[in-house]
């Protein structure tokens, strides 16, 4: 009898309704250009690539004709990929690419993808758009996770600077530097985290239904899914991420993100 667990039904939800402002471009992050296409291109060939989906839930912001187009092109290549399957998400067959309008907040846009997925999804896994060459190797270490019975898993990286904690100076102070450090943090617990963060789908649920109820300033210290999974107080795994799956973020990230695809090997070969 094969005792190997069953892989998940799994769904993956990419946010990509942010107004990118930190990225300088005047546009959506998400069709900010990237190596002749768009971040959100990449980032959907990431997820389809992994092979895990059978639903690909794409939050866009509301009413972006290019954004939508982007999508359609996207799920026009797959079906182009694979011509003589129907595109029902069933197992072998290309991922359901579903389109929803995004939210004010990162956790809204959340929100809306779980309410957009397949009724038979188990496991949804959340990825930013912006980590838009997250290779395929984090994807399968996630989802095997899951599979492995994890009701929440995040990909991290090792910190390499020293991180410490501050607050406003005042008084005198104030003159010499604008804040004073209060504390090191021990830099071997400390992990960066990254998507795609995996959870099993009613797991999610229960976290973002509590957290639909908080307040403004709650609302915006929210900033990635496990946070409130953490907040349910269910136990949360971590697997390697990959260096490649920077959040491109700045004008910089930008400029490394692209010298990564120009590279000799491809990015997503690359493990991380
Ligand atoms: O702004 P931040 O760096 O937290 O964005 C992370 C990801 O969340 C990005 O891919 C962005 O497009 C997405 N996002 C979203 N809806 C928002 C804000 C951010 O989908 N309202």
């Amino acid at each position: 009898m094969d005792s190997a667990p069953k892989t998940p039904v799994t769904a993956v939800i990419v946010v990509a309704a942010g107004s990118g402002q930190r990225l300088g471009y005047g546009m959506p992050k998400a069709k900010v250009p990237l190596g002749g296409d768009s971040i959100l291109t990449h980032a959907l060939r990431g997820v389809a690539g992994s092979g895990i989906a059978q639903q690909i839930c794409v939050a866009i912001p509301p009413g972006d004709p290019e954004l939508l187009a982007l999508c359609e092109a996207f799920t026009q290549e797959l079906k182009a990929e694979r011509p003589d399957t129907p595109g029902d998400g069933e197992a072998g067959d290309v991922p359901v690419v579903t389109i929803v309008d995004g939210g004010a907040t990162r956790a809204e846009s959340v929100r809306a993808g779980l309410a957009a997925l397949l009724p038979a999804t188990e496991a949804v896994l959340v990825h930013d758009a912006a980590r838009a060459l997250t290779p395929e190797a984090v994807f399968h270490r996630v989802s095997r996770a899951l599979t492995a019975g994890a009701l929440a898993v995040i990909p991290v990286m090792p910190v390499v600077d020293t991180v410490k904690t501050v607050q406003p100076t005042s008084g005198d102070g104030a003159a010499i530097a604008p804040e004073l450090v209060t504390g090191t943090a021990a830099r071997e617990t400390l992990r960066a985290v990254q998507t795609p963060q995996g959870f099993e789908v009613a797991t999610l649920r229960r976290a973002h239904a509590a957290a639909a109820a908080f307040d403004a300033g709650q609302a915006a210290a929210v900033t990635d899914d496990a946070m409130l999974v953490e907040l349910l107080g269910v136990p949360v795994h971590a697997v390697r991420g990959a260096s490649q799956s920077l959040k491109i973020t700045t004008p910089l990230d930008l400029i490394i993100a692209e010298g990564l695809l120009e590279g000799p090997l491809g990015v997503r070969w690359v493990e991380g």
